[in-house]
């Protein structure tokens, strides 16, 4: 049965902890959530470690999306755009939920939106090597520029939340890497609200994103960005989720 209603001001973010090694148990136990094509993709990993963040990224999704929809988890059927963005195929007659998910070492997450287009990125700070040298091509130039003007404690910090915050735009448009990553700028002060600005290249509207950055542990970081178009700030708020439970 569905537990938790989602209202189209709110936003939520279930994050859930993976093990390395994944329990043989929990392993077999989420294998059965996945669809014939799911259990196949998961296979070709070439890595353990992989196939496992693939397999707690699946399984988060639709144990997520059953707590907001009387759906069992492994009754969910996905198609995906030209840039390999998932949604909701089937069943009918369910709200219009929306989530996009991301994974990294030792952690997974999945958003839920009502309708609304969002996205959310997660990086292991510890394990991910920080390549600050990339700057110039991964990031504007306004970027960059504020990124090399910060003390040299603070920038591998802060080259994780650019890169998050980028990667949560790019997934909420749902464009994958075909939107040029140097034409939109990130604005990161201090204070909140972030604010994200575009080149002329981008047609999109600054007013109408909300952006949130996080730390769900020491070494993890997540940005989210939601299209709330002109109503106010989507309320959100982060849950634990237990692959285990
Ligand atoms: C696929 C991409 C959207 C994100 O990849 P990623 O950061 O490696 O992976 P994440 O763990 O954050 O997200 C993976 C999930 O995103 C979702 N996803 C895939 N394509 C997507 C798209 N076009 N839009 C939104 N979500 C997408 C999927 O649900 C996928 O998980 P699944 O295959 O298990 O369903 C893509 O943007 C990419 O490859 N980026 C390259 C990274 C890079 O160079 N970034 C520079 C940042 S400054």
């Amino acid at each position: 049965m569905a537990s938790i209603s989602l209202s189209p001001d709110e936003a939520h973010v279930w994050c859930a902890a993976v093990d390395d090694p994944f329990p043989g148990e929990l392993e077999q136990r989420l294998v059965r959530l996945l669809s014939p094509d799911e259990a196949d993709q998961r296979q070709r990993f070439a890595t353990e470690r992989l196939a496992n963040e693939y397999l707690a990224t699946r399984a988060l999704c639709r144990l997520t999306l059953s707590r907001y929809a009387d759906v069992a988890p492994n009754g969910w059927r996905f198609k995906r755009n030209r840039y390999g963005r998932p949604e909701i195929e089937s069943p009918p007659g369910i709200p219009p939920l929306r989530f996009n998910l991301s994974n990294t070492h030792g952690l997974v997450a999945c958003l839920v939106t009502l309708a609304v287009d969002a996205g959310i990125d997660v990086e292991d700070m510890e394990r991910r090597h920080a390549p600050l040298g990339t700057a110039t091509e991964l990031f504007s130039a306004d970027e960059a520029a504020a990124l090399a003007s910060l003390p040299a404690d603070q920038q591998r910090t802060r080259f994780f939340e650019y890169w998050t915050l980028k990667e949560s735009y790019i997934k909420a448009r749902g464009l994958g890497l075909s939107l040029p990553l140097q034409q939109f700028t990130l604005h990161l002060g201090d204070a909140q609200p972030i604010r994200i600005s575009f080149a002329p290249g981008i047609n999109d509207s600054p007013s109408e994103w909300q952006f949130g950055l996080y730390r769900p542990s020491a070494r993890h970081v997540m940005a989210v960005a939601i299209k709330r178009g002109a109503r106010p700030d989507l309320r959100l708020e982060i849950k634990a989720a237990a692959l285990a439970a």
